[in-house]
């Protein structure tokens, strides 16, 4: 394998010293990238475009062709376990995405399968394998998978959802269903993400994007304990180096100090939380990741600098910390803006550390 040249995110993830702090963005190949948008139209749609490992590949790198990132995440979603579980994922229009068969009855809850990754996701592994080709060790491939809890919301609730209100009647009437739900899409998970590793991914991250829409018992029992579950189960290291594991925690702010209890390396935030705090509830042995509100990017490049430097000064001159968005990068947002961020955020946090090897 093509030795690792930036290595910057990798050693941020497990709070070793790096000489600035790496920065990628949540959403970094998307619409509001007029090249992603042009790769989009000859492939004639999104999930057209993330089933083929020729486009993902393409679309993975355009971000990097173009801003000084210091880490690659496959171009693909996480509704594609789901997908691959047979309830039918398709893209309506302007509505995001839904299921055409949604999980509601019993009898189709109990059979829920976990689906052979190199079967029925093949497409997503040889996506990694041709994208960690295609890197040539310029920085790490980040796979990636929803939390177990967060497919469960879009599995029951048959798309995007505000109210969750399908999903928290299951949780408080039929607990015993959604468990069965989750510990099944654990176990996906869990294989899906170890597949990754084995075709090439260098790092792995959780999105439990509707986790925060629980209260805190509810969240330990039904978000927390299978994010646990998923990360017992992960291969920790691949070709001898070890590979970190992000959970992103969009609305944790409330139960920081229980995250710590699911082992991951890293944990992602959102921008409610303030870093410093989060810095002194989870403790140094934990990196941190985040958390500009994406927002910040429609303000102008001055105010973008400022921003960035009040979130570098909150996470603090310790080793464990990712720069990111607090959540994805909107489509409205210029590109130059983009650029902005990145290079102000090398530029404001360099320092004299001198790199091992
Ligand atoms: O970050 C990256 O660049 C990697 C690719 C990636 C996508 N989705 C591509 C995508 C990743 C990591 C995701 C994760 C994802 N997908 C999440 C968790 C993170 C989060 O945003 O909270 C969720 C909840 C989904 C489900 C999903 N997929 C939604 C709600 C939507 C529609 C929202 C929208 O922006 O339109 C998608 C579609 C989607 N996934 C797009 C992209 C680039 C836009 C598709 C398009 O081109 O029309």
């Amino acid at each position: 394998m093509t030795r690792l040249h930036n290595d910057t995110l990798l050693r941020a993830l497990l709070c070793q010293p790096t000489p600035y702090t790496p920065v990628w963005i949540m959403r970094q190949a998307g619409r509001y990238l007029p090249e992603y948008n042009a790769t989009r139209a000859r492939a004639g749609s999104f999930l057209a475009l993330a089933k083929d490992p020729d486009f993902a590949t393409e679309v993975t790198l355009q971000p990097l062709a173009r801003f000084r990132l210091d880490a690659a995440i496959l171009f693909s979603d996480i509704l594609t376990i789901p997908d691959a579980m047979g309830l039918g994922l398709y893209f309506a229009e302007g509505e995001g995405p839904k299921f055409e068969r949604p999980l509601r009855d019993e009898w189709e809850i109990r059979n829920l399968f976990v689906p052979d990754p190199a079967n029925h996701l093949r497409y997503v592994l040889d996506a990694v394998a041709q994208i960690r080709r295609a890197l040539d060790g310029r920085v790490p491939l980040i796979g990636f998978a929803g939390s177990p809890f967060t497919l469960a919301c879009y599995m029951v609730e048959g798309g995007g959802s505000t109210e969750f209100r399908i999903i928290k009647t299951m949780l408080y009437n039929r607990p015993e269903l959604l468990h069965h739900i989750l510990d099944v899409t654990a176990r996906a998970v869990s294989a899906y993400l170890n597949a990754q590793v084995e075709a090439g991914a260098q790092a792995l991250m959780m999105f439990d994007t509707w986790g925060g829409v629980l209260s805190g018992a509810a969240y330990e029992e039904f978000s927390l304990a299978y994010l646990k579950r998923v990360l017992t189960l992960l291969r920790r290291s691949a070709d001898g180096a070890r590979v970190p594991s992000i959970v992103y925690a969009k609305g944790a702010g409330g139960w920081l100090e229980k995250l710590r209890d699911a082992e991951a390396d890293a944990i992602g935030l959102d921008w409610t939380v303030d870093l410093a705090q989060a810095r002194t509830r989870l403790g140094p042995d934990i990196a941190i990741q985040g958390n500009l509100d994406p927002a910040v990017l429609f303000a102008s490049p001055a105010v973008i600098r400022q921003q960035v430097q009040h979130v570098l000064n909150a996470a603090g001159p310790a080793p464990g910390h990712v720069f990111n968005l607090g959540h994805g990068v909107s489509q409205f947002t210029s590109p130059e803006h983009v650029e902005v961020l990145v290079d102000s955020v090398h530029e404001l946090s360099r320092r004299d550390v001198p790199m091992a090897k």
